[in-house]
Formats: structure tokens, sequence, C-alpha cells
């Protein structure tokens, strides 16, 4: 019997599909839920700690596959080594394994809250330097069970490094359409190194996730953005890692920085999950953070469009509005732009489940322009971790809100650092010029 299959998350609609089918998308339109059927038992807790002390089984030395009990969209029996093998896709158990929270004293004084209340998850320490592994080995897992072997996708850089890695690694074969001249080097060199099939659309990334999704249609293919419902699923253990780290007790805040929000849908869902369950009792508040150059969802749920707040609304969002939206941007030719190009996103993928996780946590979203972004990521780097400028929005929108007092200074505020230096031009530059807050310009000998 399957433990799980995928179900619409539009309420007046509720379809529900196998597992083992290949649409993100329901027929109404609205994108899909992975969902299950067993109720899990809170002494998981325990395994969970244990696996840990992995003693070389790379499914419980993975950050990502330690949480499978939680995760089994494949219906595996999750302490057979043999079934695990057979089924799960892992880089030898290295997504998730070193991201966990940390404190960080200076980000912490740069953002006026206390040492002690402060943790950030440095997800560039994944394999291919981002948060992505967490929803790739699950979606390319999925993949695998479909018995379909070339991977697709658009991307902003991120998405295609971890794809294409994957996809080398398992033998399958990735196209990554890319919007030209907007990927960072360091991105685009991992997608070419990795093999994957590099083609480079004329617009931004809006444009090029429209042309990977009609490939796909057309040509077949198996899509791994984050429309892809399982990727949202391996995203989750971002959550599961930072909650184990706080001994189950959930935090006040988690930040993330907003794109396709595909992070946003993620923790929303998890969250929604967990507390069903049992798990948690408190629901932390969840913040999104836009680039000011890119902040779709910032201007449409705060009500700077039409004076109307978009929101979740029972399941019945103001659709149109949204559309209305986009057009008239494209009307006056307003393009995303800013220097955190992973987030250079005008039409974000995941906006409806964005919505309802907003709602279910009292969310907030916010925005933060590129000086301030550049600050967070260089004060970040001051504490001995790297992060790319979009993560560089997590301590600028901390800072923000605490001079707001949103927050306060001894609330609890988890913030994922969503990927890992792969600018470098960018970080010189910053530091060449002396006007920068954090500027370690070099000396004359
Ligand atoms: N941070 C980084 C480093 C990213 O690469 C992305 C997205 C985000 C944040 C935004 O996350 O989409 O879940 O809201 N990068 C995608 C890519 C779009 O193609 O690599 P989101």
């Amino acid at each position: 019997m399957q433990t799980a299959n995928k179900k619409c998350i539009n309420p007046d609609c509720g379809l529900t599909f196998d597992i083992s089918t290949g649409n993100y998308l329901c027929t109404c339109g609205y994108l899909l839920d992975v969902q299950y059927h067993n109720l899990p038992k809170r002494e998981l807790i325990d395994r969970f700690y244990e696996r840990r002390d992995h003693g070389g089984n790379i499914y419980d030395e993975s950050g990502v596959w330690r949480f499978r009990d939680l995760i089994n969209f494949v219906n595996i029996d999750c302490e057979d080594f043999t079934q695990c093998a057979s089924y799960l896709v892992s880089l030898d158990g290295s997504e998730g394994r070193l991201s966990k929270p940390y404190k960080m004293s200076k980000v912490a004084e740069y953002a006026d809250i206390d040492i002690d209340s402060l943790l950030l998850q440095p997800e560039g320490y994944n394999p291919s330097g981002s948060f992505k592994d967490n929803g790739m080995s699950t979606a390319v897992t999925h993949a695998k069970m479909l018995k379909i072997r070339n991977l697709i996708c658009a991307s902003t850089g991120n998405t295609s490094a971890s794809a294409a890695m994957y996809a080398a690694n398992e033998r399958m074969s990735c196209s990554v359409y890319i919007p030209k001249g907007e990927v960072a080097p360091g991105k685009l060199g991992q997608a070419f190194q990795f093999g994957a099939h590099v083609i480079e659309v004329n617009g931004n990334f809006d444009v090029a996730l429209f042309t990977s999704l009609k490939a796909a249609r057309e040509n077949g293919g198996y899509t791994v953005n984050s429309v892809n419902p399982f990727r949202i699923e391996g995203q989750k253990t971002m959550i599961y890692r930072v909650l184990e780290s706080l001994d189950w007790s959930p935090p006040d805040w988690i930040f993330y920085p907003g794109g396709a929000l595909g992070n946003t849908a993620s923790c929303g869902k998890c969250l929604m999950e967990l507390y069903k369950w049992g798990w948690i009792k408190k629901i932390p508040r969840l913040v999104v953070v836009n680039s000011e150059g890119a902040n779709s969802f910032y201007e449409l749920v705060n009500g700077h469009f039409e004076g109307k707040k978009l929101s979740w609304n029972n399941g019945r969002p103001d659709l149109i509005m949204i559309n209305r939206y986009y057009e008239f941007n494209d009307a006056r030719g307003k393009v995303p732009k800013t220097q955190a190009t992973a987030i250079q996103i005008g039409r974000p993928a995941n906006i409806i489940k964005a919505l309802r996780a907003l709602d279910f946590t009292n969310g907030l979203v916010v925005q933060v322009n590129d000086r301030e972004m550049a600050d967070g990521m260089s004060i970040v780097g001051l504490n001995g971790f790297d992060c790319e400028m979009a993560s560089g929005a997590v301590p600028a929108a901390v800072k923000k809100l605490r001079q707001e007092e949103v927050i306060e200074k001894d609330d609890v505020v988890v913030g994922i650092l969503t990927g890992r230096q792969k600018d470098p031009q960018l970080v010189v530059n910053y530091h060449l010029d002396s006007n920068n807050r954090f500027a370690n310009p070099p000396s004359k000998a």
C-alpha cells in the first residue's frame, strides 16, 4: 500500500494523484503537495539523533535522509540499508550533513540582538554550495522512481549547479536554462563542469523558467525547480535540523531570503505538518526577505499594489490581482534587478504556497537593498563563515526588524544562509571600496 500521494493545494479542488505520476500542477492550475497517510511517532526524534552516530551508513550521515521517515514518499523500510541504497539518491551522505545553526557573535552585535538568541544556518556547506541539495536529493529520488533520466531546470545558478551535480553522480543528463549574463561565474562554472547542457535564455529567470517548463512538456524531462513538490519535501529537513538543535522547541522567528519562494513554501508545509502531528506547540513567525530590486512578494503582500494586501484568503487568493500586477510591471518595463542575482525573480512560482505559509505562521515580508545585503554578507564573513549576497539579506533584515522593534532583543531568531559565495569579484569590489561599512582594502607595501 502507498503511504503518500500528491494533493492539489486548492481547497475547492483537492484532487489527488498517485505518487508515481510526474505532474507538478493540478488540472485546476494549482501546485501540489506531497501528502502522507501515516502519523509519525514523536519517538522518531531519538532515532534521528542516534543516526548522527552513523557508523558509515550514508543515509544516516546525510542531513536530509537522516529524517527519511518523515519524507518517505518512496515507501521503503527506513531501517533497511539495502532498500535505502536502491531508492534514495544521495551524494555519499553529504547533503545537509554540515549545515546546522551556528551562533555568530559579530552578526548579533551588528543586528543588535542577544548573542545567544541569533542562530544562522549556513546551507552553503552543502556539496554544491547551496541549500538546493536538500531538495535536489529528494527530487532526483523521485525522478529515479519514475525512471526518468533527463533532468531539466531553469536557474539563477544554484539550482542548476545542484541539479547538474546530482545528474552527473547518477549518470543522468541535465539541461539548464539560465538568464544570459545574469548568473554568477562560480555557479555557471559548476553547470559546465558537471557536464550539464547549458541553454542561455535572452531574458530574466521568469522567462527561463517559462521556457524550461515548456521544453519539459514538449520534449520530456523531469523538472527539478521548486514547483516540483518533491523538492519542497527535501527542503523541510533544513527546519528539522534547526529544531533538533533546539531540542524541538521552536524559535520565535525564521528568516529566509525570498526568490521563487520554494523555501517559504517548504518551511510553511513543514511547520503545518509538525503542528498537526503535535510535535510542536508553538508556531514560529516566518520572515521572507526580498531584495528591493526584486520585490513582487513584498509589494503584493503589503498592499503596495492597488492598495490591497494579497493574502492566502483560506486558499482563495486573488489570482487575478497577481496577474494584473505582473502585467502592470511588464507594461512599464519593470524587470527584477539586483546584485543578489540568486533572487532576481519577478514572478515567484511558489507564491500561492508561500501565502499559505505566511498565513499559518503570521509571517512578514520585508525588503532590503543591495548595500544592506552586501553589508549582511560581509558581517557573516567577519565571523568566519561565507555566504552569498542573497543570504546577506537575512542579517540585514534581522537588523531592520530589530531597529523597528518588531523583534525583541532576546527573541530566538533563526536565519537560513542559503548559499556560499560564488561571485568573488563582487566581494573584491566591495572590499576595495572604502566607503563600504565593512570594507577591508589592501594596504600598499
Ligand atoms: N538564496 C539563494 C542562494 C538562492 O540560490 C535562491 C534561489 C534563493 C535564496 C531563493 O530561494 O527560490 O526558495 O525563494 N535560487 C534559485 C536558483 C532560483 O535557480 O538557483 P527561493
